[in-house]
């Protein structure tokens, strides 16, 4: 069958700060999703990370279908009434227009979405991320479908070893999706070149240049050009589908145990190392450090099977050792130099005004005759 795996992700409120949401939030959401998804949605399941609520529906109706994402839209409402009657900090953050018109995407929700016929067996895994941003996925990316020191499918397997085609969006382009397509091995070097500026140049998708399909749907929303200021950080959710044609499931995860430096620590203007957490963590020390979870399933006719977490394993008890070091270490020089964001990335316009005011008072000192 054709089947459509719908991802979506919103902040709309949280305990104590911009921690986790509450039972009673969740409750909601899974609520409308149970209810309004009867007859529309095959299959869903909901988990949060850190502050972040996401939504896994599977059906038969392709991607931007306009009540599917009604459908998540109104769980998300749903959520944010919840969020205010409780107090919850950021009620309704990620809610940034008034009214639905036709599709999430764009309203603030991030969304990942991908269509394709389902195989005889279909893994597939679903990450999320909180206090970091959609090019946080970059470097994992290319790592696993481009670099045979951790994809050893590259060099064994025929249809790895044929490439992917990556679709590459420059998400500083607010009018229109502008989009560039490179394919690996040969493009290796440009599609480097792009993926390193992970605040402008975000995965979108990836295929398999084997058979055309897809394997790597990866959300693009820069929040602050929808809300033309900073509401919050872009936390991304993507699919990946895995095995055969596409990179093993551990081929994919390897590359996580970097822990890679990223933005969106701390009020979304510090660096800090993605840590691989368990499913439903929070996060706490300096508001991050910044997470990502991992849950892989099957699906058979759009039903799912699973969850299964993958970092909750004692090999990841490790990894998150070592970014916990990597975080104590870039913290311990406070706001100085690569600590914290560019100034243009900033994502607090008060240092500007700061820097404005400061301006004045500069002099220029000329060398005496
Ligand atoms: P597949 O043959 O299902 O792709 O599995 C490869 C494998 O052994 C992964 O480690
Ligand atoms: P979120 O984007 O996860 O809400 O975090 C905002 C923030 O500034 C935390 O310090
Ligand atoms: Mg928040
Ligand atoms: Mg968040």
């Amino acid at each position: 069958m054709k089947l459509t795996l719908t991802a979506i992700k919103a902040d709309v409120g949280s305990i104590g700060g911009h921690i986790r949401p509450s039972d009673e939030l969740l409750a909601a959401v899974e609520r409308t999703v149970t209810e309004g998804g009867k007859g529309l949605i095959i299959d869903h399941t909901l988990n949060y990370t850190g502050d972040d609520v996401a939504i896994l529906l599977t059906h038969d109706r392709g991607i931007d279908d306009e009540d599917v994402h009604r459908l998540t839209w109104d769980a998300f409402l749903a959520g944010t009434k919840v969020a205010k009657e409780q107090g919850l900090y950021g009620a309704g953050q990620d809610i940034l227009k008034d009214a639905f018109s036709g599709n999430t995407r764009g309203l603030g929700p991030a969304v990942a979405e991908m269509e394709f016929d389902e195989r005889p067996n279909e893994p597939f895994l679903m990450f999320t991320a909180d206090k970091t941003e959609p090019g946080a996925y970059n470097l994992p990316l290319f790592l696993a479908f481009a670099d045979p020191m951790y994809n050893a499918g590259l060099i064994l397997s025929p249809a790895g070893g044929a490439g992917y085609t990556f679709t590459v969006m420059d998400v500083d382009h607010a009018d229109g999706d502008r989009v560039v397509e490179l394919n690996t091995p040969e493009d290796t070097y440009d599609l480097a070149a792009l993926l390193r500026d992970n605040g402008r140049f975000v995965v979108d998708s990836i295929r398999s240049r084997h058979d055309g399909d897809i394997a790597v749907s990866s959300c693009t929303t820069r929040l602050r050009n929808i809300a033309g200021k900073y509401v919050g950080k872009d936390d991304p959710i993507m699919l990946v589908r895995t095995q055969k044609n596409f990179p093993a499931t551990g081929e994919i995860l390897a590359p996580f145990e970097i822990c890679h430096y990223v933005s969106g620590f701390m009020r979304g203007s510090h660096i800090g190392p993605m840590m691989p957490v368990k499913a439903r963590s929070s996060v706490s020390f300096f508001d991050g450090p910044p997470v990502v979870s991992c849950l892989a399933f099957s699906v058979r006719n759009g039903k799912l099977a699973g969850p299964v977490d993958v970092f909750d394993h004692p090999y990841w008890d490790w990894v998150r050792d070592k970014a916990s070091a990597k975080a104590h270490a870039i913290r311990e020089q406070g706001f100085s130099g690569p600590a914290m964001l560019g100034i243009h990335d900033l994502e607090y316009v008060g240092i500007n005004h700061r820097l404005n005011a400061l301006d004045e008072r500069f002099t220029v000192r000329h060398e005496k005759p």
